[in-house]
């Protein structure tokens, strides 16, 4: 098959495409053959060499962290599904490929009427913003959320879902174009954080009491200013740490107001946990993509070989929601044009 695989690593032109085996079902797993596949911020850390793929160790080092595509082959102790099932996964890894493996627990149907674009944009960011306001942060229809980076494909995701839900959403981007872009998901309020202080916003538009969680993938440079922004008891997720790592931290703020602080990172994370994760989304989302309440966002599709101009848009930061890339929707006549 053909897959991009990582034989060193470095920036996005050691992304090339070659043959390699294609990988087998064990047991409890199913081949898929992918039709679309999407660019994650953590594909740019692994092919620079800071995010190995989780063990087992697999033969070919493959990014791609989600997959929709067709079940082709299957493990005995398989239940869930058919073959010829269009489904979607949340992969530990082995996405830029024509086939790839995973446990059956990883995967769940695509909703129908989704196009295969469609369906490849929902996997990693959906699931993690699901698990980030619902899992990590506890929140609850009525509650106010600040979510960072929100025309991102994370962020775009988990403004949609809070709508969805009836919470309070104020979010943050980074140019006008984006603020408009956010204002069409719903958002209550949308800050350019480039012109405005969120703090400011949130306190004004809250009447003072804050917000009950943060999602942030900013990290370093918003810490203090995240914490300054939320009411007594909130959450802070910690989903990304786009402008750093290390930032100073006055720990009276969270003992005085008895603040919590979470992380979360979905590849890493036990399998139970995973298949638990995939298994309450599918539940709880699926009739919403179905009636478009939910709808994954697309900035545009790539075919598979030009991965690596997908890596560059992805970095500078000029996308809104997902690339995509065409791994054999391509060949099957599906339209590359992004559906909005
Ligand atoms: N923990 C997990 O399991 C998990 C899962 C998925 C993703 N993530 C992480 O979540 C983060 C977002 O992922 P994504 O897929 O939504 O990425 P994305 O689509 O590329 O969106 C990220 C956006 O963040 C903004 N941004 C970048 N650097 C910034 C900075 N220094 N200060 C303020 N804003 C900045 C940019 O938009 P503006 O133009 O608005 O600035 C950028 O477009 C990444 O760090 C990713 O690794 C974590």
């Amino acid at each position: 098959m053909k897959a991009i695989v990582l034989e060193k690593f470095g920036g996005p032109e050691v992304l090339t495409l070659r043959d390699v085996d294609a990988p087998k079902a064990g047991p409890d797993d199913i081949v898929i053959q992918v039709e679309t596949t999407a660019v994650n911020r953590a594909d740019l850390l692994e092919r620079q060499g800071h995010y190995p793929p989780p063990d087992p160790k697999p033969r070919y080092q493959i990014p791609g962290l989600e997959c929709a595509g067709i079940v082709v082959e299957k493990g005995d102790r398989v239940t869930k599904f058919s073959l010829g099932d269009k489904i979607l996964a949340l992969l530990p890894g082995g996405g830029y490929a024509e086939y790839v493996t995973c446990p059956e627990d990883l995967a769940w149907k695509m909703p129908q009427g989704l196009t295969w674009v469609e369906g490849g944009a929902i996997p990693e960011v959906f699931l993690t913003a699901f698990d980030a306001l619902w899992d990590k942060a506890g929140l609850m229809p009525g509650d106010r959320v600040l979510i960072h980076a929100a025309a991102g494909g994370v962020g775009s995701a988990a403004v949609q879902l809070a709508v969805r839900a009836g919470l309070q959403v104020v979010a943050t981007t980074g140019t006008a174009q984006k603020v408009a872009f956010v204002k069409t998901l719903g958002a209550d309020l949308v800050v350019n954080y480039r012109e405005q202080d969120f703090v400011q916003e949130v306190q004004e538009w809250s009447g003072g009491r804050g917000v009950h969680a943060v999602i942030d993938f900013i990290g370093k440079d918003y810490l203090t200013r995240n914490l300054k922004a939320m009411a007594a008891g909130g959450t802070l997720v910690v989903v990304g740490t786009l402008s750093g790592v290390d930032a100073p931290l006055d720990l009276r703020e969270i003992l005085g107001r008895r603040l919590t602080v979470r992380g979360t990172a979905l590849r890493s994370r036990p399998r139970p946990d995973k298949m638990r994760l995939v298994q309450d989304f599918a539940d709880r989302t699926t009739t919403d993509f179905v009636t478009g309440k939910l709808r994954p966002i697309i900035d545009r599709v790539l075919p598979l070989d030009q991965v690596s101009d997908a890596h560059r848009l992805l970095a500078g930061n000029q996308t809104m929601g997902k690339l995509v890339l065409a791994v054999k929707a391509q060949e099957s006549g599906e339209s590359l044009e992004a559906p909005h």
